[in-house]
C-alpha cells in the first residue's frame, strides 16, 4: 500500500474536491484535522508499520479483533476496543471512511453503527458479499497520536456446482469428457468418482473426467463432488451409458422326450438390450407357430416346445441383434428316452440339462440317498 485516497469531500462542508489544489493543501477546520492525519497515515511507505513512532504502543489501543471470517450473506461485526484517552474514532474500508464517530460516511445501507461507547467502537456489515472481503481499519486519535488497527474480513462461500455435463449415451471405444464446474470460497476441490460398480479412488481429481476409448466396464454412474471447508460438499451425479454389440454365452443343448416339454435358452449381453431371433437351419421360427413359444426377458430368450415331436429335434440358432451388431449361438434339442428312473423322478415336463454334469450328479446322489432312506425304514 503505497498510496491511498480518501473520500473526504463527500461531506458538503469540505469546500474542495480531490485532485484540486485546495484539496492537496488544505485540511480546514479542527473537526477534520485528525482525518487529514488519517490520510497522511495512508501514505506511509509500504511495509512499514502504521504505529511507527508511537511512544505508548504498550497501551495496545485501538485493538481491533482478529480477522473476521463470515459466510456470504451473513453479517460481519467489526469491533474495536478503545480506551478513555481516545478522542476520535473511525472505521475505514481500505481507504474510504465508513463511519467517523457517530457520522456515517458510507452510502452503503448495509453498513450500520453498532456501538459507540467509551470502550468499544463497532460497526456491522450486513449481508456480506465477496467484494466486501479485504482489510478494514479502526482508526483512533488519542493524545494527538493517531493509531490504527487492521482486521481482515474473509468471506466464505459454500461449494456449489454451477455447470455439469448431462448424462450421456456413447458407443464402446468412444472418447468421453465430462465437465463439472463449481464455485465457492475458498475455491472448492472438484473430484470425480465412479459409483456403479464402485471403484476405489478417484476417476479424476479435477473438473474434467476424460476417458479415452471407453469400455463397457466404465459405464455407470459418476459422481462429481465439490468440497471446501465452509459446508458440506455439493454432489451431483452423471450417468454414462456405453452401447455395445451383443455377445453371447455358449448355449446349452437340451434333451427332451417326445410328448414332453422342452425349453431352449440363450442369453446375450448388449446395450441397448438385444432383440432375439430363433432359426432352425435356415428357417426362422415364429412365436405361436408349430407349437413353439418365444419369450424374451432382460436379455434372455426362451424357446419353448410344449409338446416335443420327432421333427423338433435338431440344431437351433439363437441370434441376438441390437443397433451395433449381432451375435449368434447354436443349441441342440436332442431326443431323450423317458424310461430312465431319473426322468420319472424329475416328473413329466422336466428339462434335462446334459451340459450341467455337477447338477446331474447331485440329483443322482439325492436319489440314492432317498432310496437308501426308503429301504432303511422298510426294515
Ligand atoms: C488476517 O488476514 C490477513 C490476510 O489474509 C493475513 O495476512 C493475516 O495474517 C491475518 N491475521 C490473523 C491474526 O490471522
Ligand atoms: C469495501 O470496499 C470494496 C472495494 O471498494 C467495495 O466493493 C465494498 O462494497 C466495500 N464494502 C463495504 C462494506 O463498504
Ligand atoms: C456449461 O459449460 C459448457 C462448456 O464449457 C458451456 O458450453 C455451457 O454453456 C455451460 N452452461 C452453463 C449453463 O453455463
Ligand atoms: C480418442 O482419443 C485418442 C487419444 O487422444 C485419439 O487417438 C483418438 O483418435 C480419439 N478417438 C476418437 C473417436 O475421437
Ligand atoms: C402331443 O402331440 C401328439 C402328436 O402330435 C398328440 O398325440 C398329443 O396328444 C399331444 N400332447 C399334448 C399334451 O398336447
Ligand atoms: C449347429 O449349426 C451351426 C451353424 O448353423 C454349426 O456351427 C454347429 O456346429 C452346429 N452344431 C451341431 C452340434 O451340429
Ligand atoms: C451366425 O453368425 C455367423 C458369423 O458370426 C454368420 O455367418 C451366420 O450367418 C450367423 N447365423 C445366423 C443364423 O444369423
Amino acid at each position: 500500500m503505497g498510496m491511498c485516497v480518501m473520500d473526504f469531500p463527500r461531506r458538503g462542508d469540505w469546500g474542495s474536491r480531490p485532485g484540486s489544489p485546495g484539496w492537496r493543501m488544505g485540511c480546514p477546520g479542527s473537526r477534520w484535522l485528525w482525518l487529514c492525519t488519517l490520510r497522511l497515515l495512508c501514505i506511509v511507505p509500504a511495509g512499514e508499520p502504521v504505529q511507527r513512532g508511537d511512544r505508548d504502543t504498550n497501551a495496545g489501543f485501538p485493538k481491533a479483533m482478529d480477522n473476521v471470517t463470515v459466510r456470504q450473506g451473513d453479517n460481519a461485526v467489526l469491533r474495536c476496543a478503545i480506551d478513555s484517552g481516545v478522542t476520535r474514532v473511525a472505521w475505514l474500508n481500505r481507504s474510504s471512511i465508513l463511519y467517523a464517530g457517530k457520522d456515517k460516511w458510507a452510502t452503503d445501507p448495509r453498513v450500520v453503527l453498532l456501538t459507540n461507547s467509551k470502550t468499544e467502537y463497532s460497526i456491522e456489515i450486513q449481508g456480506v458479499d465477496v467484494y466486501d472481503e479485504g482489510a478494514y481499519t479502526c482508526s483512533v486519535q488519542t493524545h494527538n497520536h493517531p493509531k490504527t488497527s487492521q482486521v481482515h474480513v474473509i468471506v466464505q462461500v459454500p461449494p456449489q456446482i454451477v455447470n455439469i455435463s448431462n448424462s450421456i449415451s456413447v458407443n464402446e471405444g468412444s472418447n468421453v469428457t465430462l465437465l463439472c464446474l463449481a464455485i465457492g470460497r475458498p475455491e472448492p476441490v472438484v473430484t470425480w468418482r465412479h459409483l456403479s460398480p464402485p471403484v476405489r479412488g478417484f476417476a479424476s481429481e479435477d473438473e474434467y473426467l476424460e476417458i479415452t476409448g471407453i469400455s463397457k466396464e466404465q459405464a455407470g454412474d459418476y459422481e462429481c463432488q465439490a468440497v471446501n471447508e465452509v459446508s458440506s460438499p455439493d454432489v451431483r451425479k452423471v450417468q454414462i451409458i456405453v452401447n455395445y454389440a451383443p455377445y453371447m454365452s455358449d448355449g446349452r443343448s437340451v434333451g427332451a422326450a417326445v410328448g414332453q416339454k422342452g425349453i431352449l435358452r440363450c442369453e446375450a449381453f448388449a446395450v441397448p438390450l438385444a432383440e432375439f431371433e430363433w432359426y432352425k437351419e435356415e428357417q426362422r421360427l415364429s412365436n405361436g407357430l408349430n407349437g413353439v413359444q418365444i419369450k424374451n426377458i432382460d436379455g434372455k430368450s426362451m424357446l419353448t416346445f410344449f409338446n416335443v415331436s420327432e421333427e423338433d429335434y435338431g440344431n437351433y440358432t439363437c441370434v441376438a441383434i441390437n443397433k451395433l451388431g449381432f451375435s449368434n449361438t447354436s443349441v441342440l434339442l436332442f431326443e431323450e428316452k423317458t424310461s430312465t428312473i431319473l426322468a420319472n423322478w424329475k416328473g413329466p415336463g422336466a428339462v434335462q440339462d446334459h451340459n450341467n454334469a455337477p447338477a446331474g450328479m447331485t440329483s443322482s446322489l439325492w436319489l440314492l440317498v432317498i432310496i437308501f432312506v426308503h429301504f432303511l425304514f422298510k426294515f
